[in-house]
This record gives C-alpha cells, sequence and structure tokens, in this order.
C-alpha cells in the first residue's frame, strides 16, 4: 500500500484535520503529516509548539502511527524525503476549490510522480478552520468541541498571556 503525505500549516491541529487523518490513515499504509515552518499567515503558535501539539492531539485521539515531520521549502521535496506516493488534502466549502486546484497543478508540474488525493470534510466539520478557533478563543469562546483537549488548553495559555 502507498505512503501518503498531509501537509499544512497546523496553527493549531483543529477535529477537522484530525477527521482527514484519521480517514487517510485507512488507505495508506504509512500516513506523514508534514506541517510547514513558514505558513502564509503569521501563526500564532512556533514551528515546535505547532509540531508537538499535533503530536499530542494525535496521540490523545489513538492516531499514535500517523507520523508527523515538519519541513521548509518545497513540499513536493518534503514528499521526496519521505518516498510518498500522494499528498492528502481536506476539502471543505467550495471556497476552498480553487485554491486547492491551483495547488494540486503547481506540485504536478513540480513533480508529476505524486498524485494530489482530496477528502471531503465531515459535514459537522465544514465550517470548521484553524483560524475560526483562533478567533473565537481570542474572544474567550468555547472551542474544546472543535480541537483536542491539549488544544484547547495550549489555546487557553496562549492567549491569556496575549492579553495586555
Ligand atoms: O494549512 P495550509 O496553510 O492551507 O497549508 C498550505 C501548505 C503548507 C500545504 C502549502 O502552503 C505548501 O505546500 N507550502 C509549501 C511550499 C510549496 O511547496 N508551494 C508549492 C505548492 S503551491
Amino acid at each position: 500500500m502507498a505512503i501518503a503525505i498531509y501537509p499544512g500549516s497546523f496553527d493549531p491541529i483543529t477535529h477537522g484535520h484530525i477527521d482527514i487523518a484519521r480517514r487517510a490513515r485507512k488507505l495508506f499504509s504509512r500516513l506523514v503529516i508534514a506541517v510547514v515552518a513558514n505558513p502564509q499567515k503569521n501563526s500564532l503558535f512556533t514551528l515546535g509548539e505547532r509540531v508537538t501539539l499535533t503530536r499530542q492531539a494525535l496521540d490523545e485521539e489513538g492516531l499514535g502511527d500517523i507520523e508527523v515531520t515538519s519541513f521548509d521549502g518545497l513540499l513536493v521535496e518534503c514528499a521526496r524525503a519521505h518516498h510518498a506516493d500522494a499528498i492528502v488534502r481536506g476539502l471543505r466549502a467550495n471556497s476552498d476549490f480553487e485554491y486547492e486546484f491551483q495547488m494540486a497543478l503547481a506540485n504536478r508540474d513540480l513533480a508529476p510522480e505524486y498524485e494530489s488525493v482530496f477528502f471531503m470534510t465531515a459535514g459537522n466539520y465544514s465550517f470548521l478552520a484553524s483560524s475560526m478557533v483562533k478567533e473565537v478563543a481570542s474572544y474567550g469562546g468555547d472551542v474544546s468541541k472543535f480541537v483536542p483537549r491539549s488544544v484547547d488548553a495550549a489555546l487557553r495559555a496562549r492567549l491569556r498571556r496575549e492579553k495586555p
């Protein structure tokens, strides 16, 4: 069976990401979550924190056999380093499609040997995004049903500390 890499910012990992990882894990013999070093948006958590939180969250959810790594540079280079066959991404609303399509075509142009594979979000996670979780948490809202316990605790600690 094939090896897949699931890249993203994971700032922080949510139940939406975990759902995709859990389902992808069933189809691939090895799944590697690859946390990007420099996300396109400013990140709340450092790279080290995002990797640690992702690892903790997967362990908490009984997904200890999913590997976690980080990468700086091109995703296809990271895929190559892990001998991946496929790149996994989640698709939520229509609005995700254009960005994902562009990224998949760019990656195919760079390295045609990797197939991009998309998992449709579970309906109850279709609105869920790390950015939304951070916004709700920053106003003191309860995000405990959107993220694993360790992530919820990290958000509380970080946002409490960041208040003036
Ligand atoms: O969770 P995100 O922020 O939507 O993930 C985006 C990510 C990390 C998958 C994407 O930005 C990426 O692959 N970055 C690495 C640079 C790269 O390879 N770019 C070429 C593809 S457009």
